[in-house]
């Protein structure tokens, strides 16, 4: 009996450019497995997931879907898909086991994403690499703290993405830095529930770690851009930017200026803050400076300039996106350790209504309406076209689903059809220049903290047995790109 914000529509199949690049996309830790492998070293994962495995629903990332070591298989089918790309992230502690600017290279890593991306550009994929999707080698962590130490991970970083730009660069043209910085420094770093784990019941300065953190991402970024632009982009012709997530915010109360101020002051809070200084190459948001003041580090002279040097080669807005949640700005003073500028998300506004039906998982709701404002809000403010690195949700119920049930889930094929044509419309009626679409996931995965127990796949993995299944969603993804991208002429 619930009451949504607009009725579901149908899926239109509405037209997309003829040369708009469709894809899906993975990470390292929730598909490789192979954990101990041809001497690869520990990530914040590997230890995360094993100390304590509740915080990751018993599961861990040691074998995952075997990607590993069956990375020709996976190749055929996404080919068997017909995508124009794949997006996948490299395992730091994979290339270099300890992680250090000191460190050895481990050859054996290197070779597997040689032969990832060698039979890809056979397929005539194009591979977008991410460098970092969560899994810091556990040595940097122990050392240093890993981001908590802007100077160090920087160097170290540095090392690494020279290495992968070097190694790998000749082939791969299309680089992301991190992946959803925000989640690094809030989930990892304040409420603690991915790794390193970091909460004040552990004992953490929750008022600055995640400010830190996020600090030591955007200089690690830049950083990583200003070599890539000086070093390497003049021969190998290459682009490079960065993964932001998150989600619409409606007012709670759309007829309160109040609860407007406080949407759109989530809205900075959440992507501004690395937003504005990577693609402006200014300073955090001034409700950010206001707010947080001391909390919040200031950026040296060095840094400023790195930003306002780098912000122009940012190729494109990588945009993760889900879901839509409601704001509430709170009536009281914030809490000791807010980082949300005082605002609560809500799944329901004040009438009571919720934005869209539920997915698999209880703060995935499909919200179409509210993608579309989210691409418009993102041009409006950076002016930059927008990639989707990410999109997609579990259908629900689908972890206790039969095989024959999960791959008929015309849930997901739903959601993918209303989110493609917001982006449509975005494009065709908002002007709004939107590129490329990949969705999440390839395959069932590891799901961070859900374990093997939330399923975002348009290939359905028999965790037993490992084998893969296409979902209904697959097939329609390759005839939906197909048939809209002609729809076009
Ligand atoms: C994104 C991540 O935040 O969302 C992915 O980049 C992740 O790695 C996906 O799998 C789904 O998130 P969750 O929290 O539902 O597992």
């Amino acid at each position: 009996n619930e009451e949504w914000l607009s009725e579901p529509r149908e899926v239109e199949d509405l037209p997309l450019p003829h040369d708009f690049l469709w894809g899906t996309a993975t990470a390292a830790y929730q598909i490789e497995g192979g954990a101990s492998q041809d001497n690869k070293g520990k990530s914040i994962w590997d230890t995360f997931s094993h100390l304590e495995p509740s915080r990751t629903n018993g599961a861990n990332g040691d074998v995952a879907c075997d990607h590993y070591n069956r990375v020709a298989e996976d190749v055929d089918l996404m080919a068997s898909y017909g995508v124009d790309t794949y997006r996948f992230s490299i395992s730091w502690s994979r290339v270099i086991p300890f992680g250090g600017r000191d460190d050895t290279v481990n050859e054996d890593g290197v070779l597997f994403y040689n032969k990832l991306v060698d039979l890809l550009l056979s397929r005539k994929i194009i591979p977008i690499v991410t460098l970092y999707h969560w899994d810091a080698p556990q040595e940097l962590y122990d050392r240093y703290g890993a981001f908590l130490n802007t100077s160090e991970f920087r160097a170290d970083f540095e090392r690494f993405a020279r290495l992968c730009f070097s190694r790998f660069g000749d082939r791969v043209t299309k680089w992301v830095t991190f992946n959803e910085p925000y989640i690094i420094s809030i989930f990892g770093h304040h409420s603690g529930v991915l790794a390193p784990g970091h909460n004040a019941a552990s004992g953490h300065d929750t008022r600055t770690e995640p400010w830190r953190v996020g600090h030591t991402i955007i200089v690690s970024h830049a950083a990583a851009v200003h070599i890539y632009a000086t070093e390497f982009q003049p021969t190998q012709n290459g682009s490079i930017t960065i993964v932001l997530n998150g989600h619409f915010y409606e007012p709670w109360d759309a007829n309160s200026i109040e609860h407007q101020a406080g949407a759109q002051r989530r809205l900075e809070f959440y992507i501004g803050w690395f937003a504005d200084p990577i693609f402006l190459g200014t300073d955090y948001p001034a409700e950010m400076r206001a707010r947080l003041g001391s909390r919040l580090p200031e950026f040296s002279p060095d840094e400023m300039a790195l930003l306002r040097n780098t912000a122009s080669t940012n190729a494109y807005y990588g945009m993760n996106h889900y879901s839509t949640k409601f704001a509430r700005a709170l009536p009281d003073p914030p809490v000791e350790d807010d980082c949300t500028g005082n605002v609560e998300e809500l799944a329901t506004n004040n009438k009571g209504k919720m934005v869209g039906p539920v997915s698999g998982m209880a703060w995935l709701r499909v919200a179409p309406d509210g993608f579309r404002k989210l691409l418009n809000w993102v041009w409006n403010r950076y002016h930059l076209p927008i990639v989707i690195t990410e999109n997609g949700c579990p259908c629900p119920g689908e972890s206790n689903m039969s095989l024959e049930q999960a791959i008929n889930d015309d849930f997901r094929v739903g959601y993918f059809g209303l989110y493609l044509d917001a982006i449509s419309r975005a494009i065709y009626e908002d002007g709004v220049p939107v590129h490329g679409y990949c969705a999440w996931s390839l395959m069932d995965n590891f799901e961070w903290s859900a374990g093997y127990s939330a399923r975002y796949g348009i290939t359905h993995v028999d965790y037993d047995t490992l084998l893969r299944t296409p979902k209904k969603s697959a097939l329609y993804l390759k005839r939906t790109f197909n048939e809209r991208r002609k729809k076009h002429e």
